[in-house]
């Protein structure tokens, strides 16, 4: 048996070295593939890997074993070969990620390109962060299929969001998703909270949430291609956050939460969409009716500009935060990639107004 596991990511190997039991794959974004066994006639040869496949040669037994998702989902392009939890694939799929900039839209991002879709990140920056440029040549570098673009804009201009949306759309004729993640953040008593100060972070982090998801269901409708959206909440739309005074943040994210829920009930079965299955959008296969999916993730305490910012202003809230979760540590944006893989791909086809907290059990006790 020989079996290849391939990374996330189409392009055409050449295995050539075989060093003992193990093969090296020389191709842009493919380290290493293991090699069972060590057929004679492998040597040199040249083999396409697919996105999300296991590329194998089995025993007849094996072969009859397949998974109840390799039998349910069927896949005609690669027709004979075994797919591996290809409901996570975003093959060509067109996304939106709002505060892509940097922090946590930025990781995000790149997970999503990493699965194969074209994702768009927006941001008031006028240029995005240098990890941006990082990224983007991490990307490239690896030879992932998708893309990842730079658009600036502000959420709360309606105008220039369905602008720069509809652009990306016609692009690639269709929009797949959103992550919504632009948002900010401010330490400020209650008492002294300046009325215009509250409705700004309200613009932003609800009204911006708000037009985001309108703007990317238009091109939806547009192109019928219903997709999935994931509004990012926080565990402080659930609790109040240990030491951290932030009323109104803490309201504008359980009004993010409450937005999840009506904009699911609103879109989840559109006249828009009768005759729309599954089956008829390019990538998936599952054959049900479909309408747009509507999350929120709520993270924990995330390591990013945001909260570096609260660390340099308030020291003691690091160890404040550590001690107030069931891991005793402050999280990674990396260990949100999961997350949103699952809520915006087929991986969380009935899953709608729901929200996912993702907090190292800081809710739970
Ligand atoms: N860091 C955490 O601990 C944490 C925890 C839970 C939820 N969140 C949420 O995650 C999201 C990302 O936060 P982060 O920690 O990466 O913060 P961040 O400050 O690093 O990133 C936020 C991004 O949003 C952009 N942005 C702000 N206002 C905007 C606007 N009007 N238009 C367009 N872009 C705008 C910023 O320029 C920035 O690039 C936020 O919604 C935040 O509330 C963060």
């Amino acid at each position: 048996m020989v079996s290849f596991t391939t990374s996330w990511g189409r392009a055409t190997g050449r295995l050539s070295t075989l060093v003992g039991e193990r093969c090296r794959l020389v191709s842009p974004g493919f380290r290493l593939a293991s090699c069972i066994s060590r057929p004679p006639n492998l040597r040199h040869s040249n083999y396409t890997f697919s996105r999300a496949f296991t590329v194998s040669r089995r025993t007849s037994d094996e072969a009859n074993k397949s998974s109840a998702i390799a039998r349910r989902l069927k896949d005609p392009e690669h027709a004979g070969q075994r797919a591996r939890l290809r409901e996570f694939g975003l093959d060509n799929r067109v996304y939106v990620v709002t505060g892509g900039a940097r922090g946590l839209g930025l990781v995000l991002a790149e997970a999503l390109v990493e699965a194969g879709g074209h994702v768009y990140c927006l941001d008031r920056l006028t240029e995005p962060d240098a990890s941006f440029h990082e990224t983007q040549r991490r990307l490239l570098a690896s030879g992932f299929d998708g893309s990842l673009h730079y658009k600036r804009v502000d959420v709360q201009d309606a105008k220039d969001l369905d602008w720069v949306i509809s652009e990306a759309a016609a692009a690639h004729g269709r929009m797949d998703g959103l992550v919504a993640a632009a948002g900010v953040q401010n330490v400020t008593p209650a008492l002294e909270y300046p009325p215009e100060k509250i409705a700004e972070m309200m613009n932003i982090n609800y009204t911006g949430v708000y037009l985001s998801a309108v703007a990317c269901a238009k091109q939806m409708i547009k192109y019928k291609t219903p997709g999935a959206m994931c509004l990012i909440g926080s565990m402080s739309g659930l609790v109040a956050n240990k030491g951290l005074i932030t009323s109104v943040y803490n309201s504008s994210k359980a009004a993010v939460m409450q937005l999840g829920r009506s904009l699911a009930m609103e879109w989840g079965q559109m006249k828009e969409f009768e005759g729309v299955t599954d089956a008829s959008v390019a990538g998936s296969h599952l054959g049900h009716k479909r309408g747009i999916r509507v999350n929120v993730l709520c993270p924990g305490n995330i390591i990013t500009p945001m909260v570096q910012k609260n660390f340099e202003d308030e020291p003691h809230l690091r160890a404040l935060w550590e001690s107030g979760n069931m891991m005793g540590r402050i999280s990674e944006p990396e260990e949100y990639r999961g997350a949103v893989l699952f809520m915006l791909s087929d991986a969380s086809s009935f899953m709608t107004g729901s929200h996912l907290v993702v907090d190292g059990g800081y809710t739970a006790w």
